[in-house]
């Protein structure tokens, strides 16, 4: 949700800064735009709709006298104060034209400082909320952009990162954030800023986190910090491991596969950081989970979209494994909700990011109210990771497709281990069900190879539904959790009508709309729960469905029941959500690609939700 990138060096400013808003493409946007700091002065190119367009209109500039600064900012634009347009894409300036701002985030007393503005002469351009930014830092501007800058920050409520040069200081660019990711890249003889680490990479592995309300002021051979109140800070700059390869397709056609591929390798990745090989130890003792969490109460589960999916399973298997009152919360509904604390409550928040508005709030809120926050996270430095008690990553290496995979099946793994340990630390699991389960959860990287090695029959099956108009997932359990996610998948990327539901409400609803344009796929693998599942496949093909089952390979129960059964590695019940999901995953793709539609980028939809 809009992408923010900035460079001071000593290359060509306008190519790096497209480069880098494609690498940030993915996190969804409706028009791009740059400015650039050069011998012309402050220069602006912006367009509504893909980077393409952008790139079209400047193409014929380089290397013509225009465009030609080593300094600039650049942006996507995902819509929120404005239609998508050419005048509301960023960057924006102020009256004077030597002032341009870059944001992501809301500026929610807008309304408020645009009077004020427009009174003092303003003259607003744009419908955003941006562009009050432009206008105000210009407002306090004396000669010094950063002090400019550090006034106008006492003025903006709500959220934001922002990206800022200016005519008058043409050797540095102002970074600062609130609520908002942006991360500082060093390089040699040259220094960045971009939302996300991948637009970085080429350049450098050096970055470094800004805090909350902390500024970064970019020169080409050096980096300062500061607090709000213009206090020099010293920092710390982190390296990243994973390399740029790992951001790329390397030749899948879309993210969204490549990055369903890797599971088993992310999956093995999370489980090998905790279990090491040959052990049957759970070792979360190194990220602070120790004896002291037994003590606790109650969990709470709280996160947003496919991260909440995981939740709601997470809740089943901290009741089945450590016999704790849990809930899985959606973070939206959680924060404004009047919640009742407890100093003994474990909030455990998901993000995939760890950059989620409504999912940092709900933490927020939990944080004030005494409860220990522990964050399963995919992002090194995000937000949620450095303001949680204790942080469980997910290795699942950056996660581009809008639609998460291999970042859920992860989070589940981690799930998993805390809820598995937890049971441990309070005795409510015996040593041979924890073995078992350590046992079965190493065998899942191979399974889910197994399952995508026969991803044709999957593909075969969404070329004769792909056009169906209705697809319904149901379970019961542990399947019912894995069903929200296998129909969230399935609208997301290929906009088919959706919708998932314990199989026990079939009867309360859901099947007044089964006819024959659906499609009920049906998740079977709570072995004591056979034959109420087989009885709610028979209702919906009275009722003309055509019926898809995924079970167990040694499981036969269904075959003379369902249309079609697909089958998927023996596991333990309570772990089949990290392998049935997959093959639900791989059915959204192909519908995806089968509607011609493009699955890594699916419409309105936004990767990293920054703003509510
Ligand atoms: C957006 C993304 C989803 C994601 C959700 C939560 O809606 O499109 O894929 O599940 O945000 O994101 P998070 O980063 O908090 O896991």
């Amino acid at each position: 949700m809009c992408g923010i990138v900035g460079y001071v060096g000593d290359k060509e400013a306008a190519p790096v800064l497209i480069k880098g808003l494609k690498r940030l493409e993915y996190r969804g946007y409706d028009s791009a735009g740059i400015a650039v700091l050069g011998r012309a002065g402050l220069e602006i190119r912006k367009s509504k709709g893909a980077l393409k367009k952008l790139e079209e209109r400047i193409a014929g500039e380089l290397g013509e006298g225009a465009l030609d600064g080593s300094m600039g900012i650049g942006h996507t634009r995902w819509a929120t104060h404005g239609e998508p347009s050419d005048i509301n894409s960023h960057p924006h300036t102020d009256v004077s034209g030597k002032i341009a701002v870059v944001h992501n985030g809301i500026i929610e007393n807008h309304a408020k400082l645009k009077s004020r503005l427009i009174e003092h002469g303003a003259d607003f351009r744009s419908e955003t909320d941006t562009e009050v930014i432009a206008h105000l830092i210009n407002f306090y501007y004396e000669g010094d952009i950063l002090q400019a800058v550090i006034r106008a920050m006492k003025r903006l409520e709500g959220s934001y990162a922002l990206g800022i040069i200016c005519g008058n200081n043409p050797d540095r660019i102002i970074a600062v954030r609130k609520e908002s990711p942006l991360v500082v890249g060093t390089g040699k003889g040259e220094n960045l800023i971009a939302s996300d680490v991948p637009a970085l990479l080429e350049y450098t592995r050096d970055v470094y986190y800004l805090d909350d309300r902390e500024i970064a002021v970019l020169y080409r051979d050096r980096i300062e910090f500061y607090n709000e109140e213009g206090e020099r800070r010293l920092k710390e700059s982190h390296h990243i491991k994973w390399d740029a390869a790992a951001a790329e397709k390397s030749g899948y056609e879309h993210f969204m596969i490549k990055e369903i591929h890797e599971q088993p390798k992310a999956l093995r990745d999370t489980l090998r950081a905790r279990i090491k090989t040959g052990d049957t130890n759970i070792n979360l003792e190194e990220i602070g989970f120790d004896a002291s969490w037994a003590k606790m109460e109650r969990v709470i589960i709280a996160a947003c979209g496919t991260a909440w999916h995981a939740g709601v399973i997470g809740k089943y298997a901290f009741e089945k494994f450590a016999r704790v009152h849990t809930e899985a919360e959606i973070a939206s509904e959680y924060r404004y909700r009047n919640p009742i604390f407890n100093p003994k409550d474990i909030f455990l928040i998901i993000s995939q990011s760890g950059e989620t508005a409504d999912t940092l709030a709900a933490m927020r809120l939990a944080k004030k109210g005494g409860a220990r926050i522990i964050a399963i996270t995919n992002v090194v430095g995000s937000t949620l990771a450095r303001e949680a008690d204790l942080v469980m990553y997910t290795l699942a290496g950056p996660e581009i497709a809008v639609a998460s995979t291999k970042a859920f099946t992860t989070q589940l793994m981690c799930i998993y281990l805390i809820s598995l340990q937890l049971g441990r630390l309070r005795e409510t699991i015996g040593d041979t069900e924890l073995t078992d389960h350590i046992e079965a959860l190493k065998r899942l990287p191979e399974q889910a190879e197994r399952i995508l090695s026969e991803k044709e029959n999957i593909q075969r099956f969404a070329s004769l539904q792909f056009n169906k108009s209705k697809v319904f997932y149901m379970g019961r359990l542990f399947d019912y959790a894995a069903s929200l996610e296998s129909a969230l998948k399935l609208k997301e990327i290929s906009y088919t009508h959706s919708e998932a539901f314990a199989a026990g409400e079939l009867k309360h609803g859901p099947i007044a709309l089964v006819d024959d344009t659906t499609l009920v796929t049906a998740l079977c693998t709570q072995p004591a729960l056979f034959d109420k599942m087989g009885s709610n496949i028979k209702e919906v093909k009275a009722r003309f469905a055509a019926t898809a089952v995924i079970t167990y390979e040694d499981v036969d129960y269904f075959d003379k029941t369902a249309d079609q059964v697909f089958r998927i590695p023996r596991t333990l019940d309570s772990l089949s959500p990290i392998l049935t999901v997959i093959p639900c995953q791989l059915y959204a793709y192909y519908c995806s690609v089968l509607r011609g539609l493009d699955p890594d980028k699916p419409r309105n939809l936004a990767k990293s939700v920054t703003v509510e």
